[in-house]
């Protein structure tokens, strides 16, 4: 037989030799989800492992953080107040913008990203504002430039649109070039699909619709065609890397995505994916680890350069003691 594929699984180190997808903590990020109040430390009931934590009881978080390696963070704020326009999203004394000068003063060794969207400080749990049950695109863009820029003067590393308006993008490149944050990345949630997965996610940032769904700004994922128009219009639009979200049930779009362009792909590993490899991890039906570390390499291989995972902190773990 000339074709034998199993010589080149002979032995670990012949598998390591041609191995061709590295993964390491670099291209992690793990998010954070911030609540005002103070001390609180609060496990997510969906998520179990994950935290709402406030101000004052993030310094303990953090110190674990940088032990275990973890260098990029993405923020969600909990705010105590919320209202029709989601005020308190581009409150300059806001908890996200509160937390990013915390963690800059302590650590400023962080890479801070920050979802930039709504439905976190709306009364009615929408990603913008409403008339009627109609949510406007235009008039929303003008909120997310001030979030946006209020993350900037925060300090943000990078900020992350995550509303699936039209034209945000542009509309927030504009506002940090006027005022002068031209060196600002921004990673834009490009291709973001109506999903369940999130579903855990909302039970955490108590960011539910109050009625309907966001299907009429989300993506449809009976369309395996529309993907890469969101793609280029971001990238026109100045989009620095190019996210796909949720991760694992749409590693063909990651494909399709990352073979078409030249720009960073990140993929979001969400709340329900991980819920579900908890679960059955908890029921002894799964090997958590090996079915993490199995789902990184699968997300790595689609073509993510960059992972946003909840489960961070437990693959750090993992590779400090030696897989
Ligand atoms: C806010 C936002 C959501 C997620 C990230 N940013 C929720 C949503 O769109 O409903 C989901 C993250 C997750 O499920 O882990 N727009
Ligand atoms: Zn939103």
């Amino acid at each position: 037989m000339f074709n034998r594929t199993r010589r080149l699984r002979s032995s670990q180190v012949m598998r390591n030799l041609v191995k061709n997808i590295d993964f390491t903590l670099d291209n992690l990020i793990y998010p954070l989800f911030i609540e005002e109040g103070e001390n609180i430390k609060v496990e997510i009931p969906s998520m179990k492992g994950q935290y709402r934590i406030s101000i004052d009881r993030l310094e303990e978080e953090l110190v674990e953080l940088k032990d275990l390696g973890i260098k990029s963070l993405l923020l969600f704020g909990i705010p105590k107040k919320k209202d029709p326009v989601g005020s308190e999203g581009y409150n300059d004394k806001g908890i996200v913008q509160e937390a990013i000068r915390f963690i800059k003063s302590k650590f400023p060794e962080f890479l801070v990203v920050t979802d930039v969207c709504l439905c976190e400080y709306t009364s009615h749990g929408h990603c913008g504002i409403l008339r009627g049950e109609e949510l406007l695109n235009d008039e929303t863009l003008k909120l997310l430039q001030k979030v946006a820029l209020s993350h900037a003067k925060a300090g943000a590393d990078m900020v992350a649109p995550s509303d699936m308006m039209d034209g945000r993008i542009k509309a927030i490149r504009e506002i940090l070039d006027e005022n002068g944050f031209i060196n600002l990345p921004i990673m834009a949630y490009s291709v973001k699909y109506a999903s369940a997965y999130y579903g855990p996610f909302r039970d955490a940032a108590d960011s539910a619709p109050a009625f309907g769904d966001r299907k009429t700004y989300q993506m449809d994922f009976r369309n395996s065609k529309d993907y890469l128009i969101e793609v280029e219009n971001d990238i026109l639009e100045g989009a620095d890397i190019i996210m796909v979200k949720p991760g694992m049930p749409y590693l063909d779009v990651v494909k399709g995505v990352a073979d078409a362009i030249s720009n960073p792909v990140a993929i979001y590993n969400v709340s329900g994916e991980y819920s579900m490899v908890k679960a059955a991890a908890e029921n002894g039906w799964i090997d958590e680890e090996k079915i993490v570390m199995e789902n990184m390499y699968a997300m790595r291989r689609a073509g993510a350069d960059i992972i946003i995972t909840y489960h961070a902190k437990d693959i750090a773990k993992w590779l400090k003691r030696g897989v």
